[in-house]
């Protein structure tokens, strides 16, 4: 190409580049050979590993049958929806028909289809029923995503038995009931993917919340062991420990209480439910294979440790 006699009228700008351009031919043309030759893209290492990065990432999980506890509230609608969003078969658990039923009726409209299963995880034999219909209609379930939690909010002089126990049932003893009915599977699968939904509170304690708190620091302890325990096995375990979020749990606080709490979260706000849906999809993946008995604090900064 004839760079002076250029026959379309040129901006002073590309005029100059052009000119430079080939001024400089010879040493550009040294320079890319050089970059290309002795560039990090030519190491071995590199493309090893770049090019399982981009396989994996292209790749769809191929064990994608999730199981969310506690479908229906906020947290676990999240959840089901960002699995769905990401691939997975989801299976959303909940316990009362009616509530149920609604929730699904408004998941469909809203363009999602998630199989349906009832179960109380408080009951060990129940859920243990729930899982063999899973089992018979879908196959294994290969991720497990232990949600389902109640709070009954009080001080110790104040509560009552039946506080503390419920809250020990839902929120500790059904992450053993579930886990219990699913890890021979995930162990003969030598694949597997446990989340365990824990709590801020029971990493750094809340007035009103001793049967709450003893319930989800008990369930990273669970984590912990159970990740030492499986993890030959390629089964990971891991806790995430949301924050306020704003779901209905937290605004059942009284509202005084309430924005005394957010007062206290350096971020100024309650938590998104789709912030914790991400991380929970994410630990699902087969990508997140090397991490496991990890607890992922997500709470804008209100427990630092
Ligand atoms: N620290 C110290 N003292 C406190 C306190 C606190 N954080 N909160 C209340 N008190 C004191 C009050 O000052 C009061 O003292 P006096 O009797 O001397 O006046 C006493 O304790 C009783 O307080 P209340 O009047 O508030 O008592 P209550 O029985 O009406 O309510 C409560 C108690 C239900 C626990 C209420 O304080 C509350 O709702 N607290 C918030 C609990 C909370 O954060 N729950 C989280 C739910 S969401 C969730 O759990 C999701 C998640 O994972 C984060």
């Amino acid at each position: 190409m004839n760079f002076h006699n250029h026959p379309i009228d040129l901006n002073p700008f590309t005029r100059v580049t052009i000119r430079t351009v080939k001024y400089y031919k010879k040493d550009i043309r040294l320079y890319c050979s050089l970059f290309f030759k002795y560039s990090f893209f030519r190491y071995p290492a590199f493309n090893y590993h770049y090019g399982k990065l981009r396989k994996n990432s292209m790749e769809k999980n191929t064990h994608n049958i999730a199981l969310v506890t506690g479908a229906t509230g906020g947290l676990g609608t999240a959840m089901c929806q960002k699995l769905q969003e990401d691939g997975f078969q989801v299976i959303a658990n909940y316990r009362n028909a009616e509530k149920g039923q609604k929730w699904h009726e408004e998941q469909k409209a809203k363009g999602y289809n998630f199989a349906m299963a009832q179960g109380d995880v408080t009951d060990f034999e129940d859920v243990g029923r729930m899982m063999a219909e899973i089992k018979a209609q879908y196959g294994p379930i290969s991720v497990l995503v232990n949600n389902a939690g109640i709070t009954r909010d009080t001080p110790i002089w104040k509560m009552t038995l039946s506080q503390w126990q419920e809250v020990i049932h839902s929120n500790l003893d059904s992450v053993f009931n579930c886990t219990r009915h699913v890890i021979e599977d995930m162990i003969a699968d030598q694949f597997g993917r446990i989340i365990n939904i824990s709590s801020v509170n029971g990493q750094r304690g809340q007035f009103g919340q001793t049967n709450y708190s003893a319930a989800k620091a008990g369930m990273h302890g669970y984590t912990k062991s159970l990740a030492m325990e499986v993890a030959k096995k390629g089964i990971t375990v891991n806790t995430i420990s949301p924050g306020y979020i704003g779901t209905d749990m937290v605004m059942a606080i009284r509202e005084e209480v309430r924005n005394k709490i957010v007062e206290q979260i350096p971020m100024g706000r309650l938590g998104g439910t789709e912030e914790i849906a991400y991380l929970v999809s994410f630990l699902a993946s087969e990508k997140a294979a090397y991490i496991t008995g990890a607890n992922y604090a997500i709470n804008g900064g209100q427990h630092v440790y």
